[in-house]
């Protein structure tokens, strides 16, 4: 089933979102979680970090896995996804060091290390919840369109059009990497829940597609259609082409493409 959590303003988004993370947070006795990186998640993050700053939030026994990494870059390197949640998250809250996982994106042997991260969720239990944002071409963690909805971790080529899009992030284009190591479209959907963040105008045909259009691999987000708990946090720009919001979209209703 697909909930979506529509808010009237920056503040309400943030707090609803961290509100649901810290919610698995402290319902587990070990939580685990799949973490997104960009621009979207950055106040949810914020708000988590004044959560714990106020003691009212441990991360001490959680663990969690990011969706996604650039190739080439060092988890030194401050546009790594590994640099952008020490700043964002890991540094600022008291999860331990150890409990973190983001791929590695300079790994000698990639195919390795994809099966590796696999079992290392596998072994922590699985996901309690995965934690999503969506790009403008409707990819979630690095999974562009055409991915496989069967696809587990794996390393993919960047669209020109992610590159662009990230490219904000990075003095110029051609300083974006053009690969990524991703969790694939299966292993998302199998985080026992999902929440998907998105806010801005921008995002609201990529969310029409994705939430309410055909489930196809031309569009991978679309594959939440088929999980059986799916939370959306939108802001109401966000939500804007949605239709008749007050109708529950229910799982397994829609064939998969
Ligand atoms: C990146 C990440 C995704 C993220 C998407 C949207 O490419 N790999 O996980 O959801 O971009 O980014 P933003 O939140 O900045 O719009």
């Amino acid at each position: 089933m697909l909930r979506v959590i529509l808010c009237e303003n920056a503040a309400r988004w943030a707090s609803e979102a961290a509100d649901i993370i810290a919610g698995v947070i402290r319902e587990k006795s070990r939580p685990v979680l799949i973490l997104p990186t960009g621009g979207t998640p950055m106040p949810v993050y914020d708000a988590l970090a004044q959560s714990h700053a106020d003691g009212v939030l441990s991360f001490a026994h959680t663990t969690t896995f990011n969706l996604d990494e650039y190739v080439g870059l060092e988890p030194t390197h401050q546009q790594s996804y590994r640099a952008f949640m020490e700043r964002n998250l890991f540094q600022r809250v008291d999860i331990p060091a150890g409990n973190t996982h983001v791929p590695l994106g300079v790994a000698a042997d990639m195919a390795a290390q994809c099966q590796q991260y696999e079992q290392a969720l596998e072994q922590a239990g699985g996901a309690d919840l995965a934690v999503l944002g969506i790009g403008g071409n409707g990819h979630i963690g690095f999974n562009e369109p055409g991915t496989s909805f069967a696809s587990r971790t794996h390393v993919v080529s960047l669209d020109e059009r992610t590159r662009r899009d990230n490219a904000r992030f990075f003095s110029s284009l051609d300083q974006v990497p053009t690969q990524a190591v991703t969790m694939g479209l299966s292993t998302i959907q199998s985080a026992r829940r999902i929440l998907l963040l998105a806010q801005g105008a921008a995002k609201a045909p990529i969310l029409r597609a994705a939430l309410q259009g055909p489930v196809t691999e031309s569009v991978p987000a679309s594959i939440l259609q088929c999980h059986g708990d799916v939370v959306a946090v939108l802001d109401l720009a966000a939500a804007s082409q949605l239709e008749d919001l007050s109708v529950e979209w229910r799982a397994g209703l829609r064939q998969m493409a």
